[in-house]
């Protein structure tokens, strides 16, 4: 796909993976729609890019990815403006990551899996008839190396990524006769605003390394290239590919490592605990 003048539906397009990828698209003369809750935000990267003089242009949708009406609102507002939807970036999304049992029950478990899962779902659901009826189109869903691999206090978190997964391909499978592709990338860690809202409180100092570490706009020109050339799966930094090799077929292994070496040093003094 040549992506000057297509139009791209960014969902997240605030911060982050989702606002470099906006950029990346504006560099190449799309025509976006930046959508988030932070409308400031998105202001500012409209002003941006149109500073770019790269012929993109830009539509800036205040929307609520966990509400219905407002992805509604979006998908209509896209249509009136551009008449057409070549791709859409189901990016929007977050991670409350703790103990299950420490997960507020609305807060945090519900508020995941309406941005994450339901937010992917319902947009995608009123994207589609407009793909459809072209006979093309571009989705490419923002998974997570824990759409593939369940790690302590990422419970939730993966178990909405698992459901993207899940999703994508059986969407896949339905909508490809139409000349519409779906691909799902999985990026380990990113540097963006995810930790801060995520409230990691961690006892030993478990972390993704540093070399393993990709930055936004890593990830965002990567999205491009998806919607260029789509792919069924897009692993990144490729090295990942090994933890979910061995997640598959040594999971023995994957459960004892985790166990030993994260979850009984992280909880040790609960588990003593009378
Ligand atoms: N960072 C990582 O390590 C990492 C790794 C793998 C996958 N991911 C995935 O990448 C995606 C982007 O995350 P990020 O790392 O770029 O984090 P981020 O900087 O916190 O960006 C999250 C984006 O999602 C938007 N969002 C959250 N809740 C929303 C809601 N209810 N309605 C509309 N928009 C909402 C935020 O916008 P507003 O707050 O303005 O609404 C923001 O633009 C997520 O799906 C995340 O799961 C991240």
């Amino acid at each position: 796909m040549n992506i000057k003048g297509k139009v791209a539906i960014v969902t997240g397009a605030s911060s982050g993976i989702g606002e470099a990828t906006a950029r990346e698209f504006a560099k190449e003369g799309a025509r976006i729609v930046l959508a988030a809750r932070r409308v400031e935000k998105l202001q500012e990267l409209a002003g941006e890019i149109a500073a770019m003089n790269s012929g993109a242009e830009t539509l800036v949708v205040q929307a609520d990815l966990s509400k219905l009406e407002d992805i509604q609102a979006m998908i209509r507002q896209t249509l009136e403006r551009f008449n057409r939807i070549d791709v859409l970036v189901n990016n929007a999304g977050f991670g409350r990551l703790d103990w299950l049992e420490n997960l507020d029950p609305v807060k945090d478990i519900q508020a995941q899996i309406d941005v994450n899962v339901m937010g992917v779902i319902q947009t995608t659901r009123q994207v589609l008839p407009e793909m459809i009826k072209q006979h093309s189109g571009s989705i490419i869903n923002m998974c997570s190396m824990a759409g593939l691999v369940g790690t302590p206090t990422y419970s939730i978190y993966a178990a909405s990524k698992h459901a993207v997964h899940g999703f994508s391909e059986a969407l896949r499978r339905e909508v490809k006769p139409w000349g519409i592709e779906v691909s799902l990338i999985y990026p380990g860690g990113v540097v963006t605003e995810f930790a801060q809202h995520a409230g990691i409180k961690r006892k030993t100092n478990a972390k993704t390394p540093a070399f393993m570490l990709l930055t936004a706009e890593q990830v965002g020109q990567a999205v491009v290239k998806l919607a260029r050339n789509p792919k069924r799966m897009l692993v990144i930094p490729w090295l990942w590919n090994m933890t979910v090799f061995m997640n598959k077929f040594l999971p023995g292994l994957v459960d004892y490592t985790t166990i030993h070496r994260f979850t009984i040093p992280e909880r040790e003094d609960e588990l003593h605990a009378k």
